[in-house]
């Protein structure tokens, strides 16, 4: 049985209830400190046939920290998000997570190390239940499936049980995923990489195609979970952006524009002029 499945994260079960996002802002709620940083990237570049999508790009994110990215289309906002989990190999630069180079490490081994990562269009697989969709994405769980005692367990139950209810999917666990809606689809998306207790978890543009409900209860979800680990959100939605962010980074043509609170960057002119004001 697999060791982790008896207890789920600490975040996963938030141990005290979420501030009133009335009475606190999300800037408010940003660790003090830069210092503890888990994710550092440096001088980062890729060129695509000499176009350079990612352009000497650096930013540091911190320990339990909700950071957003936006920009326009073409940007370089899913690029980056693609050379943090090492789908892209850069031409120059690295990516440190908790001090560590991921810059020449394959995918799966960024993944042991405690980054997830969710690509633009959801990807569950569809013929599976809710319930099987979160099973296999159990760390360790492809050897030992075949396993009664692993299928079985109360803990591994219990653990999808959990994040079922983490994900607003509590009820749908035996519907078959294809039959989800999209927003559903993102949420059980969000839960398989929950399920793994990742510490770094990168989003790109999670509410695309979720109702103002969805979108509500995702902005408490992802407040939720950043209380425990480091999430990056790629968003356009800016009353979304508002809600969540600690932080924003806005990108320009690979390059970072600004940066700052989203007051500050949806103040800044260089901004409204590139994207907002569009
Ligand atoms: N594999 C690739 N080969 C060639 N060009 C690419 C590749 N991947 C991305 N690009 C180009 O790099 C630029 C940045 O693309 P990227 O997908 O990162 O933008 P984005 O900011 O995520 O945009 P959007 O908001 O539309 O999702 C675009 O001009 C895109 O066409
Ligand atoms: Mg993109």
């Amino acid at each position: 049985m697999n060791p982790q499945a008896a207890t789920l994260s600490h975040s996963v079960v938030p141990s005290e209830a979420p501030p009133s996002p009335a009475q606190t802002s999300p800037a408010a709620l940003a660790p003090a400190t830069a210092s503890d940083s888990v994710l550092q990237v440096e001088g980062l570049t890729v060129s695509f046939d000499g176009f350079r999508a990612v352009d000497d790009l650096s930013l540091q994110v911190a320990n339990n920290e909700l950071r957003v990215i936006i920009g326009p289309n073409g940007a370089g906002k899913t690029t980056l998000l693609d050379m943090i989990c090492g789908k892209t190999r850069p031409t120059a630069g690295r990516v440190l997570f908790k001090g560590q180079d991921l810059t020449r490490l394959a995918e799966h081994q960024i993944v042991r190390l405690g980054v997830g990562r969710k690509f633009q269009t959801p990807s569950v697989y569809e013929e599976l239940t809710v319930s099987e969709n979160f099973e296999i994405s159990i760390p360790n769980a492809h050897g030992v499936l075949s396993s009664l005692l692993f299928k079985r367990s109360d803990a591994v139950r219990e653990l999808i049980r959990t994040c079922a209810e983490e994900v607003f999917l509590a009820d749908a666990l035996r519907q078959k995923a294809g039959r989800l809606s999209h927003g559903q689809k993102q949420w059980l998306e969000m839960g398989m990489l929950l399920i793994q207790q990742p510490d770094l978890l990168l989003l790109d543009e999670p509410v695309a195609g979720m109702s103002p409900r969805e979108r509500e209860l995702t902005s408490e979800l992802l407040q939720r979970i950043a209380r425990g680990r480091s999430l990056v959100v790629i968003e356009h939605d800016m009353d979304f952006v508002k809600r969540i962010a600690h932080k924003v980074t806005v990108l320009h043509q690979g390059r970072v524009l600004a940066e700052g609170s989203a007051q500050h960057v949806q103040a800044d002119p260089r901004v409204i002029d590139v994207y907002l004001g569009h």
